[in-house]
């Protein structure tokens, strides 16, 4: 099948291109190179240096003959979304409609986006947090993200285009951007192998979930499936049907991250303590048991080993002397 990945060139797209190569699809990619690499590129996809915002996005559709869509292109920064709402609904929003109306324009079979359970629910009442739990997001990246959704909710219902949003935890692993929502662990990680002190923010008590890459990309690749397979698509009455929470239903306090990646490093020091950073959650964790019944989804890949893997890949980097 030809699936275009957008953001293909970034952490998470780039692995989602190489496993759906390895499934035999055939990969076009549009990305900006905004915050992504050429060098994360598959070199068997065909790449095109490309706003999702531009109308050059139809010609890419008609010419590559896109029949499915794995939506990763995104303003990700959370901090950049407060300082400049408009240019993360431009490229989270308008981009999101420009695709979506190319998708119908041309028949596409479905459509996976990467959404955020780190962000679309805001600071939650229970934990771990389900996906029917009231959303309240607290930046504009998390009112974007929410807003994508409703609007694939829209275009599934009223113009039939199937889609399945795929709520995240922080997503950590080799290629990591630090500006992502886990971009603690490349931070901390690249500091820690330079021998250069981390600093925590608040009382390092936060709890997020840290889901590894690999799981996340085997998510994709069962949702793209299930899309596929049409199963279990029929009886959608609000986003939440659509969405599946991919995260390992536990926190991990930022000390406990900085204990496990100083035994990853090797690194001796302490960390400095900041005031802690308005609009930060204090805890969030998602339970993954939809995606585990309606996906066949769990997290195989625990946090100390994929820790170790992720550093492995900074230390790599390290000795071959690119920039890590
Ligand atoms: N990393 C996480 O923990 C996390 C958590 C929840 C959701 N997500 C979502 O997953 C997706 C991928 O995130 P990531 O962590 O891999 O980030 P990333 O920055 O590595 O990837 C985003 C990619 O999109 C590209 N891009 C940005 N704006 C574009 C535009 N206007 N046109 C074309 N391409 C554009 C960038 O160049 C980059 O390659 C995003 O949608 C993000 O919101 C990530």
């Amino acid at each position: 099948m030809r699936v275009l990945v957008t953001g293909g060139a970034g952490f998470i797209g780039s692995h989602v291109v190489d496993a759906l190569i390895a499934q035999g699809h055939e990969v076009v990619v549009v990305d900006d190179l905004s915050s992504g690499k050429e060098e994360n590129l598959s070199p068997a996809c065909r790449f095109y240096r490309l706003d999702i915002c531009s109308p050059d996005l139809e010609r890419i559709f008609r010419e590559e003959k896109i029949e499915f869509v794995n939506h990763h292109a995104a303003q990700i920064d959370v901090r950049r979304s407060v300082a400049s709402p408009e240019e993360d609904a431009r490229v989270n929003i308008q981009g999101l409609l420009n695709l979506l109306a190319n998708c119908l324009r041309f028949g596409v079979r479905g459509v996976v986006f990467a959404s955020s359970g780190g962000v679309v629910y805001g600071e939650p009442d229970e934990l771990p947090v389900k996906e029917t739990h009231p959303k309240g997001p607290l930046s504009p990246y998390g009112v974007s993200k929410l807003a994508a959704e409703y609007y694939l909710f829209y275009f599934a219902r009223v113009h039939g285009l199937p889609y399945v949003a795929l709520r995240y935890g922080n997503v950590y692993g080799p290629r990591q951007d630090p500006h992502g929502e886990a971009g603690v662990v490349a931070i901390f990680g690249r500091k820690m192998l330079r021998g250069e002190t981390p600093t925590i923010y608040g009382n390092g008590e936060q709890l997020r979930d840290y889901v590894y890459i690999e799981d996340v990309v085997r998510a994709n690749i069962l949702a793209t499936e299930k899309l596929l397979n049409k199963a279990g698509l029929a009886f959608a009455g609000s986003i939440d049907d659509f969405a599946y929470n991919i995260g390992t239903g536990r926190g991990t306090s930022v000390n406990e991250l900085f204990q496990l990646l100083k035994r990853a490093t090797g690194y001796e020091g302490a960390a400095v303590h900041r005031p802690e950073r308005a609009g930060e959650l204090r805890r969030i964790y998602l339970d993954a048991e939809k995606a585990a019944r309606e996906l066949g989804w769990q997290p195989q890949v625990g946090l100390e080993e994929g820790l170790l893997r992720t550093v492995e890949y900074l230390r790599e980097g390290a000795v071959e002397g690119r920039k890590i």
